[in-house]
């Protein structure tokens, strides 16, 4: 959700700021704009709608500098313009920002202290450039006076890089909620929404937290709280090599993502088992072991990861599981139960819903483990515990490989919870074994490309809706696989339990309406044969993906069987094949599809 760079004390500013952009894209890429200054206090502001090639197109070779400021927009308030494009500056000219986030009291601010000026934009973000602006000129401060009293004034989420044209030797940063990094390079400073985005200039990173103000020079890092007192902090190192965020020989990172899988899982096995052994932290397992009740709590894919983490934790820890979607739980919690502990799937680390649920649980004293992909996210930061995905950076706005590797670690989890409870079926379960073949599994899935690209074609080149139904687990597994093709092809979708369709919903289906039905959950699948039945008796254009344990003559797609509880790792594979496909028969874009974000920063 909107991408920042800064630079301070190089002189190929410009390159590293849009350089660093394209890797942020997957942020949003409705527009994009640069703010660069050069050692004559010459000074450039370039914006453009569109992606950051099209920003690019627009950089002519004079555009050159030695500090600068970068964005890249996904839009909140006003629409994908150039004049609501970041920076914002003020109307002196002197003061220019950029942002990610939403400022909820931005038109109280603007009633209050800026109805003289003259607004650029439709956007919240320039009230905060303008209030610096009129804190100086009106009330006589110095730049970080004024830009300190502006947060204290301003609500709501952000990560601000301010530039005053008459400093141009230093960049004020701020940070409330939304993630923003400091980069130490050899002789000159950086800013950035994530380290992958300046990892061509240092590997040595500085987190900012809530409620911090950074003055960036080129030789200095001046970390302070809002009221000035001093903090200090050491760097950390980012493992990730620039070589691990490249397409490769990939056209783009969503078909690349869901070939790693098989990697993936057989990284997570290797990573947290030794021998038999499950390595994990001994204190977490005593408080999940503990727990009367898991509460999983995520958002989009990384929700349904936990709809199927639900039947492992249950059957394997014997604890009962409820699975909340942040943006409903945190303010609409439910009565807890007496020893709760949370669990926070979250990809990125940084999904500002499931982090206001975050906040609220350690508020409440509670414990609790974030899953995620990016160690020192702030979902990480913020948790009791982390567990990592080490599914590799996952750049596709869709969810791929994040997915099956959430449903991995769940798994581990599970296992050693159970097995410390001494739950017979989690001392039985051969998780090693399993993840071994379903590692198999998707390989062969994946070396099957031109079959899942006939299957897009023949089912959904020329529809408008498609459903996906099943029971049990195979109802979870719909419920994304239908995310996946709506979410790239903008095909409408529904991932629906196969026993409800009668209730209502199979009015919906006439002739040659795609359905896929997936009959991997055993308790289930007589039934599931049923409704498929009756969704061909009204014409339905139905495609069956079956477990080889349940098979039947017929069946278009035959999967390799794994154990039942973790079949979605493997039986999600076709979906996502098939929405990839699907897309890019359409000629979308099926890394950046539109109106997303890969990182939604804004609640
Ligand atoms: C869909 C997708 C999203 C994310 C959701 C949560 O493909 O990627 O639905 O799963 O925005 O993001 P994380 O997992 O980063 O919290």
């Amino acid at each position: 959700m909107c991408g920042i760079v800064g630079v301070v004390g190089n002189d190929n500013t410009t390159k590293i700021l849009l350089n660093g952009l394209e890797k942020l894209e997957y942020r949003g890429y409705d527009s994009a704009g640069i703010y660069v200054n050069n050692e004559n206090n010459k000074d450039y502001l370039v914006k453009e709608v569109g992606k950051i090639s099209q920003l690019e197109k627009k950089v002519g070779p004079e555009i050159q500098g030695e500090m600068g400021i970068g964005h890249t927009r996904w839009a909140t308030h006003g629409q994908p313009t150039v004049d609501n494009a970041h920076p914002h500056f003020s109307a002196d000219n002197r003061f220019y920002l950029v942002h990610n986030g939403v400022l909820t009291n931005y038109a109280d601010l603007k009633a209050k202290y800026l109805s003289d000026v003259d607004f650029k934009s439709q956007t919240d973000t320039e009230v905060a450039v303008q209030l610096v602006d009129y804190l100086v000129t009106k009330e006589n401060m110095d730049t970080e006076a004024a830009f300190r009293k502006a947060l204290t004034m301003i609500e709501g989420s952000y990560a601000f890089a301010m530039v005053d044209k008459e400093q141009p030797d230093r960049i004020y940063v701020a940070k409330n909620k939304s993630p923003l990094l400091i980069g130490l390079a050899d002789g000159f400073n950086v800013i950035c929404s994530d380290a992958m985005a300046m990892l061509d200039s240092t590997h040595k990173f500085l987190e900012i937290h809530d409620g911090e103000v950074v003055i960036l020079k080129k030789d200095s890092v001046e970390i302070s709280t809002i009221a000035g007192e001093k903090v200090t902090r050491d760097p950390y190192t980012v493992e990730l090599d620039a070589s691990d965020i490249s397409k490769g020989t990939y056209a783009n990172y969503m078909l690349k993502e869901i070939d790693e899988q098989p990697v993936v899982m057989r990284k997570i096995s290797s990573h947290y088992f030794d021998g038999k052994d499950i390595k994990i932290d001994e204190k977490m397992l005593e408080d999940v072991a503990n727990a009367d009740r898991l509460y999983i709590v995520a958002a989009g894919t990384s929700y349904h990861a936990g709809l199927v983490g639900k039947d492992i934790f249950e059957n394997l820890t014997d604890v009962p599981v409820d699975v909340e979607l942040a943006s409903e739980f945190g303010y609409h919690m439910p009565k807890l139960s007496k020893k709760p502990f949370f669990i926070f799937l979250s990809q990125s680390g940084e999904t500002a819903d499931s982090r206001q649920v975050l906040v609220k649980v350690n508020e409440l004293g509670h414990h609790s483990l974030t899953m995620t992909n990016v160690p020192n996210s702030t979902l990480s930061r913020e948790a009791t515990y982390t567990m990592e995905l080490l599914a590799g950076p996952e750049i596709a706005v869709a969810s791929t490989k994040a997915y099956t590797a959430q449903i991995a670690v769940e798994s581990v989890l599970a296992k050693a919870v159970g097995e410390y409870k001494g739950v017979k079926l989690a001392q039985e379960f051969d998780l090693q074994g399993q993840l071994a073949l379903a590692a198999n599994a998707i390989q062969t899935i994946v070396e099957e490309k031109d079959r899942f690209k006939k299957i897009a074609h023949d089912y959904l080149a020329n529809s408008r809706d498609a459903f996906y139904i099943g029971r049990g687990i195979d109802y979870a597994l719909s419920l994304e696989a239908s995310l996946k093709l709506k979410e790239i092809s903008y095909i409408h979708a529904e991932g629906f339990a196969a026993g409800e369709l009668k209730h209502g919903t199979i009015s919906l289906i006439e002739k040659d309406v795609p359905v896929f039905a997936y009959v991997n959950d055993g308790v289930g699948a007589a039934h599931t044969r049923g409704n498929i039945q009756e969704v061909e008796a009204r014409g339905g254009h139905v495609l069956v993906i079956s477990s080889k344990k349940y098979a039947e003559d017929g069946d278009q797609v035959v999967l390799p069987a794994v154990d039942e509880m973790i079949s979605p790792i493997v039986s999600v594979v076709p979906a996502q094949l098939i929405a990839y496909y699907a897309a890019l028969e359409r000629g979308n874009d099926v890394d950046k599809p539109r109106n997303l974000a890969k990182s939604v920063t804004v609640e």
